[in-house]
């Protein structure tokens, strides 16, 4: 059972404070109240941290760590589809529309099922903690009770989430075994969720939260995304949506709109500091002026755009336009609900951007300079990246932030990870974001409360 308790975490800690740039404090106190929020960070030069550690070693609540881990702030998964957790590494090769219909909707149709919800939902909260994801945002399926399942596990193992119920009503595109019946109904059930998740007891702290979600445009009325604009604005909840993911979803509202999806998303009252458009790759330069305007985020999500989205996200720019960006896993479009192994394939796939693909082109035609990211800004979106987007205070050990953390540790035995004595900050950080496995992650924390691992409480230095 996890208890509630105040503690501190004598560690050597790793975060990135600003995009890009790596601070390393060690043998540094972080003092996290019973709210989960970190109210000290105390360097080892500074005055009276000794007596501090004293204290809280006498208390018992001082979880002291070895040389060898680090700690890191926690994973926010921006983008993720729960019911899709079966689906993992299956039927990659189809083009988005065709794997909606074949593989996807089906699955997502089986949790008309409580119990089958209860059970996927159940591996899947354990699978990401275990992989160091402590805030998730997720797509359930269209149906309230599996929804309501999902927010009451997540509740119960102290996952960070927030999870929105899918709307998704019109004909032309959802088949008729996994639709909602009505614009009406749709926007009901999404009320229903709200009110159900904010009354949640033990959820007063609003770990878990829900969302507005409309799976996207083409799969929606515009009687349906008028509705749940309003709803947007008068609940003030998050939103979610794909936005401008592949060729033929782009193409697809300009044909129905006349215009882009992010301006139809915007006509509508879906764009919002509380909005996260998944995808994004398409976005033109309106675009996002209108996003950054507005203060939504992006969930880049660099495995699932590999398989779905014809083409590679234009990371470097969109981040030079001022819009927020985290990554999303987009399990079961991306292979891997790994966010470290999304923050690498972030620098991998904007490195392919810079250098270009083709070889029959000139080197000149072929590449499109300034692209990459370096591995501190894919860690960065890996965790603060994530928390501004969503509007939390999450992915730093600041006061006032979060207390959500995990504990790498380099000398776990079947580790790929070597860190040397005479690695810089950076180098440390670099081995982390390429080499650490879920082997490395030994224990994890939600609003300062032990989730996963062994978290012994006192470990010898
Ligand atoms: N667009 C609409 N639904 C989905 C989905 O489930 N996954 C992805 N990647 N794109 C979508
Ligand atoms: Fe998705």
């Amino acid at each position: 059972m996890i208890l509630l308790v105040d503690r501190a975490y004598l560690a050597t800690l790793l975060h990135t404070p600003e995009c890009g740039r790596v601070e390393l404090l060690r043998d540094t106190l972080i003092v996290a109240n019973d709210d989960g929020e970190i109210v000290g960070v105390h360097t080892a030069q500074d005055p009276g941290v000794e007596a501090l550690v004293r204290r809280f070693a006498a208390a018992g609540t001082l979880v002291r760590f070895g040389a060898d881990q680090y700690l890191l702030p926690g994973l926010v998964d921006l983008h993720i589809h729960a019911p899709q957790w079966p689906q993992l590494g299956l039927a990659l090769d189809l083009p988005l529309e065709e794997w909606l219909q074949i593989h996807t909707f089906p699955l997502e149709a089986r949790y008309a099922d409580g119990a089958y919800a209860a059970t996927v939902y159940a591996s899947l909260v354990d699978g990401l903690l275990a992989n160091g994801t402590t805030t998730a945002m997720y797509f359930g399926t269209i149906h309230l009770e599996a929804t309501q399942i999902l927010a009451q596990i997540c509740l119960e193992k102290s996952q960070r989430a927030l999870i929105g119920r899918v709307a998704m009503d019109d004909p032309a595109q959802c088949p008729a075994y996994y639709r909602d019946p009505s614009a009406e109904f749709a926007a009901a059930q999404t009320r229903a969720f709200i009110e159900y998740v904010q009354a949640m007891p033990g959820n007063g702290r609003g770990l878990v939260r829900p969302v507005i979600t409309p799976r996207f445009i083409p799969s929606c009325t515009d009687e349906l995304l008028a509705k749940l604009g309003a709803l947007a604005a008068d609940s003030g909840c998050h939103v979610q949506t794909h936005c401008s993911e592949s060729d033929w979803e782009h193409r697809f509202v300009f044909e129905r709109f006349g215009i882009s999806d992010t301006a139809a998303l915007a006509k509508f009252g879906l764009l919002s500091r509380r909005t996260i458009l998944a995808h994004g790759n398409f976005l033109s330069d309106d675009d996002l002026a209108s996003i950054a305007a507005h203060g939504a985020g992006i969930a880049h999500c660099p495995l699932s755009n590999v398989y779905f989205s014809d083409a590679v996200f234009p990371l470097r720019r969109v981040l030079d336009r001022g819009v927020h960006v985290g990554l999303g896993s987009d399990i079961a479009g991306g292979s891997s609900p790994s966010i470290l192994d999304n923050a690498r394939h972030a620098v991998l796939s904007s490195r392919l951007l810079e250098s270009g693909v083709d070889p029959a082109l000139v080197r000149s035609a072929r590449r499109r300079p300034e692209s990459r990211i370096d591995a501190p800004t894919a860690f960065w979106l890996a965790t603060v990246g994530g928390g501004i987007a969503l509007d939390l205070k999450i992915g730093l050990f600041r006061p006032g932030y979060q207390f959500d953390a995990l504990c790498i540790d380099t000398a776990a035995s079947d580790s790929n990870l070597r860190v040397a004595s005479t690695d810089t900050p950076e180098q440390i950080l670099q081995k982390i974001l390429y080499e650490a496995a879920r082997s490395n992650i030994r224990d994890v924390w939600v609003a300062n409360r032990h989730v996963r691992g062994s978290d012994t409480g006192q470990r010898a230095a």
